[in-house]
């Protein structure tokens, strides 16, 4: 079987895709690149000192692990000389990072989580990178409201999983696909193409911790899924729950489910506990790609104009008939 690298791979969608110019090709190679590293960081773990506490705090006001700076630094080198790129925005920097004069510049913004799921880095769990590639307005002088677009206008998204394996996944707003890291060469390997989410799920993923905090909607609708076959649902239901959205939100787009984050009584005051840039719309449009719905239970995801940089969303993405439903609860 002749192996298609994520490079080649880029080039044969050109003649497909109008949107997926010179530099969006390299924009995404140069986040390819930086996961690469990411990925071998991670490898080295507690034996370069990488594990634990930066001793400081993001602009969440949540703690930042050496790797969270680390990842961040890494995806911030890889795109100073492309000349792809207005401006970044990053989980971890309160303001838009805007690149140093002397470097060239180009129509696209790139919004990232360097690192979700971070607070699982010392247990050796499952952890990503998340990001989504905006066109902007302006290249010089770009400002937070030129970031602040739709998701549904996204040109590109996807996230890097550091699991056993590393992979890479992507849309390009037709359909979605996945590559693995061969580690000997340092590249992305096409290893799945259109991955689609079932309409119709048996397994659900949400922080159960906060039950006591939900609104009505959603209490009733993981009632009847905990009631099973006995109840409304007639139906057996599983629980999976990392703690990562990245690998919660891998596990439904690779075999099917439900993901939740929906806001609480404890994440009411800031909107939600995921936030909307990077976290909400990339794996939203991802989602909704790949055949499955993606909503705060009251709108769709991809539709909300964004009103801040570091803006909550409530999430809850996967199975088509779940989220109508869940939609549905959230109206009556
Ligand atoms: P991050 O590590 O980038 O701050 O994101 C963590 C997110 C997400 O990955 C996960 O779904 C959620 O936080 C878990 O939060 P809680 O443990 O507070 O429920
Ligand atoms: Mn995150
Ligand atoms: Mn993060």
């Amino acid at each position: 079987m002749s192996r298609i690298t994520l490079a080649h791979y880029l080039r044969e969608q050109q003649t497909s895709l109008p949107t997926l110019d010179a530099a969006l090709v390299r924009l995404i190679e140069q986040v390819a690149h930086a996961c690469v590293g990411i990925a071998h960081a991670l490898g080295q773990g507690a034996l370069a000192d990488l594990l634990g506490s930066a001793g400081q705090d993001n602009v969440q006001g949540e703690a930042q692990k050496k790797l969270d700076v680390l990842s961040n630094d890494l995806l911030i080198e890889a795109h100073l000389w492309g000349g792809h790129l207005a401006a970044m925005a990053s989980e971890e920097m309160e303001d838009l990072y805007q690149l140093p004069a002397d470097r060239p510049r180009g129509d696209y913004l790139l919004a990232f989580d360097p690192l979700d799921g971070s607070s699982n880095i010392d247990v050796n769990v499952s952890v990503g990178t998340i990001f989504s590639v905006l066109r902007s307005p302006v290249r010089e002088a770009v400002q937070v409201e030129h970031v602040l677009q739709a998701g549904r206008q996204q040109q590109a998204a996807g996230y890097a999983i550091y699991g056993p394996s590393t992979q890479f996944v992507l849309t390009l707003g037709a359909g979605v696909d996945v590559f693995t890291l061969d580690r000997s060469l340092g590249q992305f390997i096409l290893s799945e193409r259109a991955l689609r989410i079932p309409e119709a799920t048996q397994e659900f993923a949400i922080n159960m911790s906060n039950q006591r905090h939900w609104e009505a909607p959603v209490q009733r609708y993981v009632a009847e899924l905990l009631a099973g076959r006995e109840g409304v649902r007639g139906k057996d239901f599983n629980m999976r729950w990392v703690g990562s959205m990245v690998a919660d939100v891998h596990r439904l787009l690779t075999r099917g489910g439900l993901f939740m984050y929906p806001v609480d009584a404890k994440t009411r005051a800031q909107g939600g506990r995921l936030r909307l840039l990077y976290e909400a719309n990339p794996m939203a449009w991802l989602v909704e790609q790949a055949g499955g719905l993606a909503s705060t239970g009251r709108e769709r995801i991809l539709d909300l104009q964004p009103q801040r940089l570091h803006q909550r969303v409530p999430v809850m993405l996967g199975a088509r008939e779940e989220v109508l439903r869940l939609e549905d609860y959230h109206r009556s």
